[in-house]
């Protein structure tokens, strides 16, 4: 195994798209970010210095962080921000996984320019459970503002408001010909026929669920985040936030004289803030011959499915199934559970405070709750916290099990929307094996939220519409092949089940990878203790690990 070495300078960088210039915080001056290459059980130490005005923390989206957890980035959670003129360096090692993952910035709205790849290849003597593809291609869509990001979440909290919606999604920060004045920042992918190409898909995005399609190709899934599936062929794609997808792209067996367009955009349900805008690029093939070079080619556009269309997801996710094959997975599904909880995720309102005028919900301001608390985030560090056990005043461990009020789904929304605000997370013995169904409420409005764990993978072992059922639902459980993933779409209007082994000590955040319902509070904490002191698996913190 190797150390793999990188320098991330966090620095003010110009980008011009739609037409408009402006400053971004980039890392060493690009957008998107520097790409991480290593291979399984290699170890990746990243120096990241900062050197704009805005505290920053780079979190590994998907890296399990097996007892390295004060590497893990969340704000506050495992660490203190970096501030101006630090640095730290985040070290770990890749266990158990290989696949596309990415990282991004994890505070405020930074992650909208601060993200890039993450690329594991499996270990040297080991192959890929499919055909070695013949070239490999990142995709990786965003979201771009015309805006600063950071005034336009800051505007948000403040008034109580919906954020402004992003001006264009983008492909390799590219927002395609559709929008206006972006034709040259399109992306294009040039392919030759008969051949296999890897893409490994990243959803970056701030805000959306996205359709996927390359036109008059299908693809073959093989992998969601960074573990493989059973393959199987679509023509559609769909990917939440905080999700990766490796598909396997076979091209025509001859030339095709035509050019393909590539085009992603929103699935999205509830009332709010989205628009159904379309990046696209182009997928071309590479000119055998002269004579053709200057004959108009044929262009073919992707078909997508409708901006609400609940049901083609649904469709789609439960084709996702883990391989099942001990060769490649590490971890297996918990047959039996020592923890249930069952927690309703969705958006509430807060109360506005006297003197403002407040733009959400009959005038007050817009939170959102798991089993409706919305999480404040404390002012130090979590990890730090906990592992020099003075969390008093930080956070407390009395996370409920279940909502306050039942949940019931009849897609009216209760009288009483008031969240109440705390830092409060779940402790869990180390090793336990963890049950934990999620589900969305009505609660002004169904809604599909991405949730994101940190720490671990989980089994997706059921999802359904409507409201749990504890008594018939658990008989459907799938704990044979259910897909492995660290990030789900609970479902809009209903429900999904998933099973963990709590194996790995630290403090671990969970949240919507929607970046707007993450800074209204709906997001949570686990802390998993430790082993017995002697054998204790975290070891102190780094020596730079940043202050508050
Ligand atoms: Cu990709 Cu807590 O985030």
């Amino acid at each position: 195994c190797t150390t793999r070495h990188y320098t991330f300078n966090i620095v003010q960088h110009n980008v011009t798209r739609l037409c408009k210039t402006k400053i971004i915080v980039s890392v060493n001056g690009k957008f998107p970010g520097p790409r991480i290459t290593a291979r399984e059980g290699d170890r990746v130490l990243v120096k990241v210095v900062n050197n704009v005005t805005n505290n920053v923390s780079i979190h590994w989206h998907g890296i399990r962080q097996l007892n390295s957890g004060w590497a893990d980035g969340p704000a506050y959670v495992t660490q203190c921000p970096i501030q101006t003129g630090q640095s730290y360096t985040y070290n770990f090692t890749i266990t158990g996984q290989r696949g596309t993952l990415f990282w991004h910035a994890h505070i405020s709205w930074l992650r909208a320019t601060l993200y890039g790849p993450i690329i594991i290849f499996p270990r040297r003597n080991e192959t890929y459970p499919f055909k070695k593809p013949h070239k490999e291609v990142p995709i990786i869509f965003g979201e771009w503002w015309n805006a600063d990001p950071e005034a336009v979440i800051n505007q948000s909290l403040q008034t109580g408001g919906g954020p402004n919606v992003s001006d264009a999604y983008t492909i390799n920060g590219l927002p395609g010909p559709l929008y206006n004045c972006s034709s040259n920042d399109t992306f294009r992918l040039r392919v030759k026929p008969g051949k296999t190409y890897l893409l490994r898909l990243i959803n970056a995005a701030m805000n959306d669920e996205l359709f996927f399609s390359i036109a008059n190709h299908t693809v073959t899934i093989v992998e969601a985040d960074a573990v493989y599936v059973k393959p199987f062929a679509t023509s559609v794609v769909v990917i939440t936030p905080g999700q990766t997808t490796n598909v396997l792209l076979k091209t025509k067996p001859h030339y095709p004289h035509a050019t393909f367009l590539m085009a992603a955009r929103p699935y999205a349900t509830g009332q709010g803030t989205f628009d159904n805008s379309t990046v696209a690029g182009f997928l071309e093939y590479e000119e055998q011959s002269d004579h053709l070079h200057n004959k108009t080619k044929t262009l073919f556009k992707p078909t997508l499915p409708a901006i609400g269309d609940t049901g083609f997801v649904a469709n789609f996710t439960q084709k996702l199934r883990s391989l099942n094959n001990p060769k490649y997975t590490l971890a297996t599904v918990p047959q039996t559970v020592d923890k249930h909880f069952f927690f309703s995720v969705g958006l509430g309102s807060s109360p506005c405070p006297q003197n403002t005028s407040c733009q959400g919900p009959n005038g007050t301001k817009f939170s959102a709750a798991v089993n409706n608390i919305s999480f404040v985030l404390p002012e130090t560090a979590m990890l730090q916290a906990h592992f020099f056990q003075n969390s008093s005043g930080v956070y407390t461990t009395d996370f409920p099990t279940n909502p306050p009020n039942p949940f019931n789904y009849t897609g009216t929304p209760p009288n009483n929307t008031v969240v109440s605000n705390g830092t409060r997370v779940v402790a869990l013995p180390f090793n336990s094996s963890v049950e934990l169904v999620l589900q969305d409420t009505s609660i002004l409005g169904a809604e599909s939220h991405p949730l994101h764990l940190h720490g671990f993978n989980f089994f997706i072992v059921s999802e359904g519409f409507g409201n749990y059922d504890p008594t018939n639902d658990p008989a459907k459980f799938n704990l044979v092949d259910p897909v492995e993933r660290n990030t789900v779409g609970v479902p809009s209007g209903g429900w999904v089940a998933i099973r963990f082994q709590a194996d790995n000590p630290g403090v671990w955040f969970m949240h919507c990878h929607f970046e707007v319902h993450t800074s209204w509070g709906l997001r949570m904490a686990w802390i998993v203790h430790d082993g017995p002191l002697a054998t204790q698996k975290l070891p102190p913190p780094p020596t730079d690990l940043p202050r508050c």
